[in-house]
């Protein structure tokens, strides 16, 4: 889950990095009385959770309340990158002598950590990547010391910061090791660092990732989840248990095993492009033992969908043999029709492995017009694709 800005920073605050408070509102008047009681010059920024805000026209100077209310009007509804601008904080502006770039991340193909860190901070720090590598410090971090006085003195003398920060930069990077580890982040990056005339060092804008297979650690990161910037389908899927993941096209898929789901995904992709070019609508692995009613779950969230036009129930009988899965399958669409949600939209079956053909059989007796039962996996994707093209 990546955080908003101003969330990634109430994060530093609580362990200790230092960097501005702020007020995160939603209308421009909300924006005035928030600039007034900051006091002074403000700069607004737009809470969308992708980088190059500033570039985007994202964040802007105000030298006075009125105009911090104006800024606010600019920004709110902007479109950066594909997100749309909801919420903006309003902090104090910084006086910034010089920027700075520093972050840890998972390093998966050392199978470590990294930290990064560069004097040349602010801009692009991907433009500084590929044109100066040499400006950009990588020091890998050992696991089982973390970052210390000491790694932190080595990744601040590797970015060479100058003297007189380096005691304030270390102390810094401990503090968003912090972060890191104790929140359990794969990301945490903070660009810019700054300092300020006063030769003082804060974070100015942040960036952290949490790994939601934490979850279970940090019931507070719970109020993290921003609910209005979810999908509907996906927030659904999980209060049900169910693994599901929204993606563009118009055929939904449930199977049981996350491999069978994914070579089904392929498989539609492949045979959407004799079909207008249809692709697969979600990803959803309903698991070993699927009840009737995990089924039911499961079409009445891929039914739900709206730019679903056909659903492929892809299932290799194994412990639950076909014949249950077929039960439920009947179960699952009288559950829907009982609940007034009748299935109207056609579902291609492929039942496989123990039991299938007296599984098939019972869809066959089912005697359901939306069920088209098809034996094998790609004649079926070509199926479910030609229903999804309006075939
Ligand atoms: N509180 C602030 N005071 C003064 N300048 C700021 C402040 N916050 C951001 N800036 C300036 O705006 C630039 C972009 O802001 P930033 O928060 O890094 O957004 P993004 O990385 O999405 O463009 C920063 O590099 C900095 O120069
Ligand atoms: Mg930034």
């Amino acid at each position: 889950m990546d955080l908003y800005e101003y969330q990634a920073k109430e994060l530093f605050a609580k362990h200790g990095v230092p960097t501005q408070s702020g007020v995160v509102v939603t209308d421009a008047s909300a924006a005035v009385a928030a600039a007034e009681q900051i006091g002074g010059m403000v700069v607004v920024k737009a809470q969308v959770k992708t980088g190059g805000r500033g570039k985007a026209g994202g964040v802007k100077l105000a030298k006075s309340a009125a105009e911090a209310g104006e800024k606010a009007d600019a920004i709110l509804g902007l479109d950066i990158k594909g997100h749309i601008v909801h919420k903006v904080l309003i902090t104090g502006a910084a006086d910034i002598e010089q920027e700075y770039y520093v972050s840890y991340l998972l390093d998966r193909a050392n199978r470590t950590f990294l930290a990064m860190a560069s004097v040349e901070g602010g801009m692009d720090i991907e433009e500084v990547a590929a044109t100066k590598p040499e400006a950009l410090a990588k020091v890998l971090i050992d696991p089982l010391v973390g970052v210390n006085a000491e790694v932190a003195a080595s990744i601040s003398d590797t970015a060479g910061f100058p003297a007189d920060i380096r005691e304030q930069v270390i102390e810094v990077l401990q503090r968003l090791w912090d972060v890191f580890v104790k929140e359990d982040a794969t990301l945490v990056e903070v660009n810019p660092l700054v300092k300020t005339p006063e030769g003082q060092v804060m974070a100015l804008d942040g960036k952290v990732t949490i790994d939601e297979n934490a979850e279970f650690r940090h019931a507070d990161h719970a109020a993290l989840v921003d609910l209005a910037a979810e999908n509907g389908l996906e927030l659904k899927a999980k209060e049900k248990g169910l693994n599901y993941v929204k993606l563009e096209g118009e055929v939904g898929i449930i199977g049981n095993g996350a491999g069978l789901v994914m070579s089904t995904l392929d498989v539609v992709a492949y045979a959407g492009e004799k079909h207008k070019g249809v692709r697969p609508a979600n990803f959803l692995d309903i698991g070993g033992g699927a009840s009737a009613q995990v089924m039911a779950d499961g079409l009445e969230i891929v039914l739900g969908d709206p730019d679903v036009k056909s659903v492929f129930v892809n299932v290799f009988g194994g412990i639950t043999a076909c014949d249950a899965v077929a039960n439920g399958i009947v179960q699952a669409i009288a559950l829907l029709e009982g609940q007034g949600e009748p299935v109207t939209k056609p579902i291609v079956c492929r039942l496989d492995g123990n039991n299938a053909a007296a599984g098939r059989d019972i869809l066959s007796k089912a005697n359901l017009s939306v069920i088209h039962v098809v034996e094998t996996m790609d004649d079926a994707a070509d199926r479910v694709a030609a229903l999804a093209a309006g075939a």
